[in-house]
């Protein structure tokens, strides 16, 4: 276990113990030409560089059940890399080692590189060609062959979202006072009930999917001809699912975004002058748009299937704006403004999807389909 609050120098030998164990460095050279940061979010991951910019991510889970869902994400990492490595090559961190004993994870770094929240609010604006891009990968993802059903290293995947009006007694203990809140609230909201038992009916399991899809887990860095640009990371969750889950998930990166740049989250903060968003919504729709057609060019839907997968990549979209509310608000006594205005986004969305279409995401009919 890594100590709670480890000092940097800590992190350094724990990083290089680490490498060494899964014989990535050799025991001699120890921590020398290193540096190390440490993100803390579901998991705990060593962010390892080397002199010379390359490195490792050494990923461990915080709990004592061992082995944990790193056992999963390494399981689907390695499928992945097996059914198409240029693919992977392109899209994802190579997975060095897991050590299922230990319950430690090791993959390659995307170096220089930042999450997508990061990104846009460094260069300040939403790049076409990262959406492009995200477009490129989900559809590379959703059309690869899938793994035999028996493999148990797979997962089938089971979205919160989607059960968020339906809390099991096993939810229950683990709920803050404004996870209640927030479930109460879609309870009483009847389009929003409609909508999740809508997904959940139509919910099938016939392609492979990311599950965890959100500006966190998806890495850019600065063009360079030849290297990748975009690196989806977090596989941990990722199993047979339904495709346009990660593509609602997508579209709900960016909604989000644009929803918690209201500087002051009033009740009526979606009905006030567009500009008092730090990032408007226009700034914002074109990279929304490329993504759109590249995963619809990507995945060869034709006319009528791109019509239907849009709509129900809409209402997941609003489903995975509630499940954005509803893990903000862990830990929370209170709904903060923020969670507020995600709910009630997600609520004007399935009560009007094809309005939606067209005033959030940017799409226009013939954006439905690929250039
Ligand atoms: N291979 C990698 N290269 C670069 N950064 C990474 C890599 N893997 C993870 N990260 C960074 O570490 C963060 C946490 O890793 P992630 O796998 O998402 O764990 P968690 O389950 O804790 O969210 C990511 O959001 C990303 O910023
Ligand atoms: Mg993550």
């Amino acid at each position: 276990m890594l100590p709670p609050d480890p000092h940097p120098l800590a992190a350094l030998l724990t990083a290089s113990d680490e490498l060494a164990q899964a014989g990535l460095l050799s025991r001699d050279s120890g921590p020398a030409g290193l540096s190390v940061t440490l993100v803390e979010r579901r998991n705990r991951t060593l962010l390892v560089t080397r002199d010379g910019g390359s490195g490792f991510a050494i990923k461990r889970a915080p709990g004592s059940q061992v082995p944990s869902f790193l056992r999963d994400e390494a399981a689907i990492l390695k499928y992945l890399w097996f059914a198409d490595p240029a693919g992977a090559t392109r899209w994802l961190p190579r997975l060095l080692a897991y050590d299922e004993d230990r319950d430690v994870m090791i993959t390659g770094l995307f170096p220089q590189a930042s999450d997508l929240g990061s990104y846009h609010e460094r260069v300040g604006r939403f790049p076409s060609w990262i959406g492009r891009a995200i477009g490129e990968a989900l559809s590379w993802l959703h059309g690869l062959s899938l793994p035999q059903r028996t493999d148990s290293a797979v997962r089938v995947v089971a979205p919160l979202a989607i059960r968020l009006h339906e809390p099991t007694l096993e939810d229950y203990p683990d709920m803050s006072p404004a996870n209640a809140r927030l479930i109460a609230i879609v309870q009483s909201r009847p389009g929003l009930i409609q909508a999740l038992d809508e997904l959940g009916r139509g919910w099938h399991g016939n392609a492979l999917v990311h599950d965890d899809i959100r500006f966190d887990n998806v890495l850019a860095r600065a063009r360079t001809r030849g290297a990748s640009s975009l690196c989806i990371v977090d596989w941990e969750v990722a199993g047979f699912g339904d495709p346009a889950w990660d593509v609602g998930a997508a579209f709900a990166g960016y909604l989000e975004t644009w929803i918690l740049s209201f500087p002051i989250a009033r009740p009526d903060a979606l009905h006030r002058p567009e500009g008092e968003a730090r990032h408007p919504l226009e700034a914002i729709k074109p990279a929304i748009r490329t993504m759109w057609r590249s995963y619809v060019a990507g995945s060869g839907l034709d006319e009528g299937a791109a019509g239907g997968f849009l709509r129900r990549s809409v209402l997941f979209c609003a489903a995975r704006l509630l499940q954005a509310a509803y893990e903000r608000s862990e830990g929370q006594s209170e709904l903060l403004g923020h969670d507020t205005l995600l709910v009630q986004v997600a609520d004007n969305i399935v009560a009007r999807p094809e309005d939606a279409v067209s005033q959030l995401l940017g799409l226009l009919p013939e954006h439905w389909l690929a250039a």
